[in-house]
């Protein structure tokens, strides 16, 4: 039997953006979500917005029931910023008091909310000010925080600031999955600085204004791993985690970046534009703890024809096929439970074993309908999954790493960005058609561990 700590946190996550559904109503205005959609809808798989969701903006009710169903006890999702201020200062006060009614309806099921700030959905108000790349969304932020933190502070204890901020500047500004789609490098280390500095200046706020409650930060862990034990797939290996691992942590959990990385972005002519009072600012961003969103690992190699200055992130790591690695087949990620424990250890031995739960884990499938037979849907591959996670993450926690919770992506079916409903994650399925809810197997199997805190082998 694997039985985790006492009071694990078991639940999932989810975001605003991805079901929340009423996108451009009562009072919200438009993210770059749905200016994008507005404008080439064909980029979106089957050409489904984030207008069409599973609409928990009117379900939010039998949702968090159906929560309970299956042994939540902690939940997170995000608020929508351009939903609770419009214009970025004017407060929606039908915005105040759906949040209100939603988080009292996940407490009444004896739910912890875990609320998250920013979930990839910029409001068109700031993007058309330049975004994370001017240097005033920083304050627009902390004006948002503070805003939320007065709103919402009596009813939710734990609170973070951003999620995967790294998937913000990775595939707005390098890989042209969220918009405003451009290819800069230079561009991408000046918004993700900006993004730091808004985390700490949210922070700061919160100190403020909540003393006695917590709050961390979500951030996409992918363990990078070397070719070889030679020097150049090392360094690789070793540039990679400094990008996609301690470029965020650290300042999270010792207010400031971390070594190397400034004089590698020196040498790169990639440093961004800086102020000095942003070095104290950073130091007001340590966190009370850390969410990890982990899916897979990352594969890599000394680039093979280096650039200098690098243009892109591959002139100084190039992915590497692992040959012994295994695919989900219905997803195409590769499946690495083993990193969870390597990840564990990590927090414990280079990040002063701050608490930190494991905030995203899942496991995405392309047509699942195929396995709906009779109103049933088999996801033993999804209970798979999680279990050998599980088993390795408990692995990590028996050898002390301070991990108090899993929460699994996600709850229900969620749109997904650009691939909208393309690749389902949820405990339950949603039929967007009728909204009709249907508990997987997966669900039903959770509950179980919820209850035994727990799982036999
Ligand atoms: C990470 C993100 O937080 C979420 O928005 C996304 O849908 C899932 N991973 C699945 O890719």
């Amino acid at each position: 039997m694997y039985t985790f700590p006492k009071d694990f946190w078991w639940g999932a996550a989810t975001s605003a953006p991805q079901t929340e559904g009423a996108s451009l109503s009562v009072g919200k205005t438009a993210t770059t979500w749905d200016y994008w959609f507005e404008q080439q809808p064909e980029l979106f798989y089957d050409q489904v917005g984030p207008t069409d969701t599973s609409m928990l903006y009117t379900h939010y009710k039998e949702d968090c029931k159906r929560m309970k169903e299956i042994g939540f006890n902690s939940y997170r999702t995000s608020i929508s910023w351009a939903r609770l201020l419009p214009d970025g200062k004017t407060l929606n006060p039908e915005a105040v008091a759906f949040y209100r009614e939603y988080f009292e309806a996940i407490h009444q099921e004896n739910i912890e909310p875990v609320i998250n700030l920013f979930h990839f959905d910029m409001p068109m108000w700031l993007m058309e000010k330049g975004g994370w790349e001017a240097r005033e969304s920083i304050d627009a932020f902390g004006f948002y925080a503070q805003t939320a933190f007065e709103c919402f502070g009596d009813l939710v204890s734990y609170w973070t600031t951003f999620n995967e901020p790294l998937v913000h500047v990775e595939c707005g500004y390098l890989y042209g999955y969220h918009y405003p789609a451009i290819v800069d490098f230079k561009k991408a280390i000046q918004v993700g600085y900006h993004t730091l500095l808004a985390h700490a200046k949210a922070v700061e706020a919160f100190r403020r204004v909540l003393p006695n409650k917590k709050i961390g930060i979500i951030l996409n862990i992918t363990p990078s791993y070397a070719k070889s034990a030679q020097a150049d797939d090392q360094k690789a290996a070793q540039i990679s985690n400094l990008f996609n691992t301690k470029s965020f942590l650290d300042p999270a959990v010792f207010g400031h970046v971390p070594d190397g990385l400034p004089d590698l972005l020196m040498q790169h002519e990639l440093l961004p534009n800086t102020k000095e009072t942003d070095r104290e600012l950073l130091a007001k961003g340590i966190v009370d703890f850390i969410g990890l969103n982990y899916y897979h690992p990352r594969r890599v190699q000394a680039p093979l024809a280096p650039n200098m200055p690098a243009k892109m992130p591959e002139d100084l790591y190039a992915a590497y096929d692992w040959p012994e690695k295994v695919i989900n087949p219905y997803r195409g990620w590769e499946i690495y439970p083993e990193a969870i424990y390597d990840v564990a250890i990590m927090m414990r031995d280079e990040y002063r074993n701050i608490p930190w739960f494991v905030s995203e884990n899942g496991m995405g499938v392309a047509d699942e309908e195929r396995f709906l037979h009779d109103q049933e849907l088999d996801d033993t591959y999804r209970i798979e999954f999680m279990k050998t996670h599980l088993a390795y993450l408990h692995k990590g926690i028996s050898e002390g790493s301070h991990c108090f919770g899993y929460h699994a992506w996600t709850f229900i079916d969620c749109w997904s960005w650009l691939n909208a409903y393309k690749n389902r994650y949820g405990f339950y399925r949603v039929d967007l058609k009728t909204q009709e809810r249907i508990l997987k197997k997966s669900g039903q199997w959770f509950k179980q561990v919820s209850q035994q805190n727990g799982f036999e082998e």
